[in-house]
């Protein structure tokens, strides 16, 4: 790797210059595709917890760095090389800034929560988790921070412990105080609930393993987008998110770690860039971060991810949660107030995600039917089939909003399922 680049340290994001007033015109004017007409109707796009959309100045970003910087890097000292180099590292320093980490060389770059949680399961669970311990889950997750817990327990001999919630999708605290005990290894808990919007009190979760002395996970996929992250202040031990929810690119995310316990777990995958010597007898890794990312990483995403990040950042995080709130307020009251449409998950700290059911009629036609009038919306599992089946039912509707939704976009959904209703009716 190119030694000449040192992993500098970043003042946090809160410490950014103020942003101007939130000015949702604006913002959407950014996102040439919300400029679409899908199936003759202007699009009206609530699936942003399943994928968002990428503004111009993210797409001009990627566009500069394909036409003017790329190169592999860490390889090589010419022009092109340390250009993309540079590029690629000061990514990880705006996500250092992003969720206020220690230090730059706490975020590895992978290919998204999946892949970073994963990444956790190989590097830290298959070298700490033995026979007969125990990691606490709760039913509110995705499954992606189920299966790789599953399979690492089938493989060991460990059992998972599931936290239940109340009707409302609240975890229950108290139960999961109950579940620790001399055999509690790790906490996996997601901060947001991707199916249901349910805001995790993680930070008193965390403050309990930790008194255990149990360290915690937390899939921030769902988080990342809508709050203000600072890992330090949650004190928590690896957090997960991904690009592609955040205004970036497909096939990168992040894993913060702290770098104690990175620097404990073993490589995930072997290869170029991730070791100090080799021969054929012994190898030898680099530090972190690079011991987690061998081979060509997706140079072009981090620096998108990167400008994903700044572009956020202007807009300012308290101004997307407040403009967010107003939504799911909005949101909530409106179809609260349509007969026939029910509500699955209530609780009192909520990001803006509606789950929702039509009485007689099937997730997947309220979601074909909604895209007839240019309504974009997630029906299905949401990946989350555990979550499912505690609701009792094997599907919902999903309206998941972004800073750059609208009240007005609101007001189409709530013009489609009625219309829907009387199709049904
Ligand atoms: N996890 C993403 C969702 O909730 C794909 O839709």
């Amino acid at each position: 790797m190119n030694t000449a680049l040192a992993y500098p340290t970043a003042t946090p994001a809160s410490s950014a210059t103020t942003p101007p007033a939130f000015d949702v015109a604006r913002i959407r004017a950014d996102f040439p595709i919300l400029k679409l007409r899908v199936v003759g109707k202007p699009l009206v796009y609530l699936d942003n917890a399943a994928s968002s959309q990428m503004p111009q100045p993210v797409i001009d970003r990627l566009l500069r760095y394909q036409t003017t910087e790329h190169a592999n890097i860490h390889r090589a000292v010419h022009y092109l090389s340390e250009t993309a180099t540079a590029a690629y590292e000061a990514a990880r320093v705006k996500l250092q800034r992003f969720i206020n980490a220690r230090e730059a060389r706490e975020v590895i770059f992978t290919s998204g929560t999946t892949d970073s949680i994963n990444l956790v399961m190989h590097g830290w669970g298959r070298k700490f988790i033995k026979a007969g311990d125990e990691i606490i889950l709760t039913v509110l997750e995705h499954h992606s921070n189920i299966v790789p817990w599953q399979m690492l327990a089938l493989e060991k001999g460990a059992s998972l412990r599931v936290v239940p919630i109340n009707d409302a999708g609240e975890l229950l605290l108290d139960e999961y105080q109950a579940l620790f005990n001399e055999r509690t290894r790790l906490v996996c808990v997601g901060h947001v609930s991707n199916a249901l919007g349910s805001v995790n009190p993680v930070k008193e979760m965390i403050a309990f393993a930790h008194a255990r002395g149990v360290p915690v996970l937390v899939d921030g996929a769902q988080a990342a987008p809508h709050l203000t992250l600072d890992v330090q202040d949650l004190d928590c031990d690896f957090y997960a998110f991904s690009g592609h929810k955040l205004c970036g690119p497909t096939g990168i995310g992040v894993l913060y770690g702290r770098a104690t316990l990175l620097e404990a777990m073993q490589p995930f995958r072997g290869g170029g860039d991730m070791i100090h010597t080799v021969t054929f007898e012994k190898t030898t890794y680099a530090s972190i971060p690079n011991k987690f990312e061998a081979g060509t990483p997706p140079i072009a995403a981090a620096v998108g991810l990167g400008a994903a990040v700044d572009y956020i950042l202007s807009i300012g995080m308290e101004a997307i949660a407040t403009h967010e709130h107003d939504l799911l307020c909005y949101a909530t009251e409106q179809l609260s107030a349509l007969p026939g449409v029910r509500l699955l998950g209530t609780a009192r700290d909520k990001a803006a995600v509606l789950s929702f059911a039509v009485q007689g009629v099937h997730p997947h036609d309220v979601g074909t039917l909604l895209n007839t009038e240019g309504v974009a919306v997630r029906t299905g599992h949401h990946c989350a089939q555990p979550l499912m089946a505690r609701l009792g039912v094997v599907a919902t509707s999903r309206a998941s909003f972004a800073f750059y939704n609208t009240r007005s976009d609101v007001d189409a959904l709530v013009a489609g399922i009625g219309s829907l209703q009387k199709v049904f009716a």
